[in-house]
C-alpha cells in the first residue's frame, strides 16, 4: 500500500503513514488539531505534496440545528463524521502532525467496547452515539502521544514552516454558485425547519427494523413541505447506520404514484424491485399478498415508500387498502412510508373501525411560514453571500402567502439569481437585490396562461376555482366534471348568482381545454369526463387572487 514519511515536530520522530489511517492536522490551535482520514496522496507539478483527506468535525463546526438533534451534552473532544463538509479535502502534507491509530466505529460498536481502549500508546475511546442527518457520531477522546515511530531516511525534505495551506476552490462565480445551491434537485446539506419530523420518521422505522416487525407511517401535508427530501434524508442516514452495524440491514425500494400509468402497477413495480419478477398486476398482488402475509424463510426487514399515495385512487380502493393492511400481518417485516397531499386519506377509503385497526401511524407536514422559508433559502445558500437579505425576505413572503411551498420559493430564487447574473455581464457584478426577486415573481406569474385566466369569463373563473375546491376536497389531481359541477354549484350560491347550466358547463369545460389550460379527457362520457389542470394550482391561486 502507499504510504508517506512525515515528520513530527512534537516528537522529533519520523514515520510512515498509509492511505486510510487516521491523522491529526494543525488546527486553530495547538489543544485542538483537525482530525482526518488519509484518502490519497498526490505530487503537484511544483513538486508540493498533497493529501486528499476525509475530515472529521468537532462540535464547534456543525451547524446549531444539528447539535441539538443529539439531545445530549457534547465533549469539545468529540468529532463527528461530516459526509458533506464543505471543506476543502485537498491540503498539504506538512500539515499533518502525526497519525493516530483508530479502528473503525462499526468494529469497535460491535464488540461493545465503550471503556477506553489501549491502542498502541494511543488511548482511545470511540462509540458510536447517534447517527443524524449526514452526520455519524462518534466519540473519539485521544491522548496525542505518538506511536513509536519507525526511523526511516526522510526522501522529502523536512518541512519547514508547517501551514496549513489549501487553495481553496473559488466557485467561478458566486452568483452561479447561488444557483446551483438553490436548484431543487440539489441535495442540501440540511433540511432545516424539519428536525422534529426527521426524528419521528427515523424513530419509527428504526424501532421497527429493530424489533423486526412492520408498520405503516401515513406522512401527509401539501406539496413543497418538504416531505419527500425529509423521508429520503432518514432512508439515507438509516442506509448509513445500517452499513455501521447500528441497526438492522433492511431493503429499501420506493413507488410513486405520479410515475405509474395505472394504480395496479403498484402491485407489479413492488414486486419487480423486491423478486425482478415481471407478472401482471392480479398476479403480483397474489404474490405479494403471499409473500407478506405468511411466516417465509428468514428475510430482511423491506423499508417501502409510496410516494404521491393519492394518485393510487382506484374505485374499490384495493391497492391502497392492502398497502395499509400488509405491514399490520404478523410476518410481514414491512414498513411502509406512506406520502400524500392529503390528511384524511385513510378515512375516506375505510371505513372508520378498519382504520382505527389499522392503526396508522401519522405525521402531518405544516406548510412552511415565511420565517421557516427565509431560513431554507439562507441554508442552502450557507456562506454563498449572493442575496441581500431583503430580496429573501421578499421570496420568502410573497410564497408563505400563497402556498408555502419550498419548491416553488427556490425557483423564484433560481430564476432572480439568473437575472442579476445577466444583468451583472453587462454592468458592475452585483448581488440579487429586490428588484431581482420582484423581475423573478412577475414573470413567473405572467405566463400565458395566466393572462388567459385573467382575461377568462367569469363562469371560466369560478370554474377553475371549482375544480380547486374539489382537488383539495378529494387530495386528488384530477375529478370528473360532475365533481366540479358540485363545486361550482356551491360557489354560485354563495355569491348568490345562478348556477349555469350542465350544458353550459360542458361548454365552458371545452373551451378552458381548447386553451390548455385544463387537460380534458377526450371520450364521450359526458359529466363523468376526467379533467386535471394543466397548470399549477399555485398559478390559478395567484392569477385568480385579486390585487
Ligand atoms: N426544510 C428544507 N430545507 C431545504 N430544502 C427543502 C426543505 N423543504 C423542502 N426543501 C426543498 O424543496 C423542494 C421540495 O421538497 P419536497 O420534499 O419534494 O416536497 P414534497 O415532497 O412535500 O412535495 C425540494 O427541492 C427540497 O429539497
Ligand atoms: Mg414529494
Amino acid at each position: 500500500s502507499r504510504g508517506i514519511i512525515i515528520k513530527s515536530e512534537r516528537s522529533r520522530t519520523e514515520k510512515c503513514i498509509q492511505l486510510g489511517d487516521f491523522v491529526l492536522i494543525e488546527g486553530e490551535n495547538a489543544d485542538q488539531p483537525f482530525v482526518a482520514q488519509l484518502l490519497d496522496f498526490y505530487e503537484d507539478g511544483a513538486q508540493q505534496k498533497h493529501a486528499v483527506v476525509q475530515w472529521f468535525s468537532h462540535i464547534t463546526e456543525i451547524p446549531q440545528n444539528k447539535r441539538k438533534l443529539l439531545k445530549r451534552e457534547v465533549s469539545p473532544q468529540e468529532v463527528f463524521f461530516d459526509q458533506v463538509s464543505g471543506y476543502d479535502n485537498d491540503i498539504a502534507v506538512e500539515t499533518i502532525i502525526e497519525s493516530v491509530l483508530v479502528c473503525t466505529a462499526a468494529h469497535l460498536y460491535l464488540q461493545g467496547r465503550k471503556k477506553p481502549q489501549q491502542f498502541g500508546k494511543h488511548n482511545i475511546t470511540m462509540q458510536l452515539l447517534y447517527s443524524f442527518p449526514n452526520q455519524i457520531c462518534l466519540r473519539f477522546s485521544f491522548s496525542l502521544q505518538p506511536l513509536p515511530g519507525t526511523p526511516k531516511t526522510p526522501r522529502n525534505a523536512t518541512p519547514e514552516i508547517p501551514r496549513r495551506s489549501h487553495a481553496a476552490q473559488k466557485p467561478a462565480s458566486m452568483l452561479e454558485e447561488a444557483r446551483l445551491r438553490l436548484h431543487v434537485s440539489a441535495i442540501p446539506k440540511s433540511l432545516p425547519c424539519r428536525e422534529e419530523e426527521f426524528q419521528d420518521i427515523y424513530n419509527f422505522v428504526e424501532s421497527k427494523l429493530i424489533d423486526g416487525t412492520g408498520g405503516c407511517m401515513y406522512i401527509s401535508g401539501v406539496p413543497g413541505t418538504g416531505k419527500t427530501a425529509t423521508v429520503h434524508e432518514v432512508i439515507r442516514c438509516l442506509q448509513q447506520a445500517a452499513e455501521n452495524d447500528d441497526v438492522p440491514a433492511f431493503e429499501f425500494i420506493e413507488i410513486n404514484g405520479m410515475k405509474l400509468t395505472d394504480p395496479h402497477q403498484a402491485y407489479v413495480q413492488i414486486l419487480e424491485l423486491l423478486t425482478g419478477q415481471k407478472v401482471t398486476a392480479t398476479h403480483a398482488a397474489t404474490l405479494l399478498a403471499k409473500l407478506f402475509c405468511t411466516p417465509g424463510p428468514k428475510r430482511k426487514t423491506t423499508v417501502l415508500i409510496v410516494d404521491e399515495l393519492d394518485l393510487l385512487w382506484t374505485r374499490k380502493q384495493n391497492v391502497m387498502y392492502n398497502l395499509f393492511d400488509w405491514p399490520t400481518q404478523k410476518h410481514s417485516k414491512l414498513i411502509i412510508l406512506a406520502i400524500a397531499n392529503t390528511m384524511d386519506l385513510p378515512e375516506r377509503i375505510m371505513m372508520n373501525r378498519v382504520a382505527s385497526r389499522l392503526g396508522l401511524t401519522r405525521m402531518s407536514f405544516q406548510p412552511y411560514t415565511y420565517k421557516q422559508l427565509q431560513q431554507i433559502i439562507s441554508s442552502r445558500l450557507n456562506s454563498v453571500k449572493a442575496f441581500e437579505e431583503d430580496a429573501i425576505q421578499l421570496v420568502s413572503r410573497k410564497v408563505a402567502a400563497l402556498s408555502g411551498d419550498a419548491r416553488r420559493c427556490l425557483d423564484i430564487c433560481r430564476r432572480a439569481t439568473e437575472i442579476c447574473e445577466f444583468a451583472s455581464q453587462k454592468s458592475t457584478p452585483e448581488i440579487v437585490r429586490m428588484a431581482h426577486v420582484t423581475e423573478a415573481i412577475d414573470e413567473m406569474f405572467s405566463s400565458p396562461y395566466i393572462n388567459a385566466i385573467r382575461n377568462a369569463s367569469l363562469h371560466e373563473q369560478i370554474f377553475l376555482k371549482a375544480i380547486l375546491a374539489e382537488f383539495r376536497r378529494a387530495g386528488v389531481e384530477e375529478a370528473t366534471v360532475q365533481q366540479v359541477y358540485h363545486q361550482h354549484i356551491s360557489l354560485c350560491r354563495m355569491e348568490g348568482m345562478q348556477s349555469p347550466t350542465v350544458s353550459e358547463i360542458m361548454a365552458i369545460c371545452s373551451r378552458l381545454g381548447a386553451c390548455r389550460l385544463l387537460l380534458v379527457e377526450s371520450s364521450n362520457k359526458y359529466l363523468h369526463m376526467r379533467v386535471r389542470l394543466n397548470i399549477s394550482q399555485d398559478d390559478v391561486m395567484y392569477a385568480l387572487k385579486d390585487e
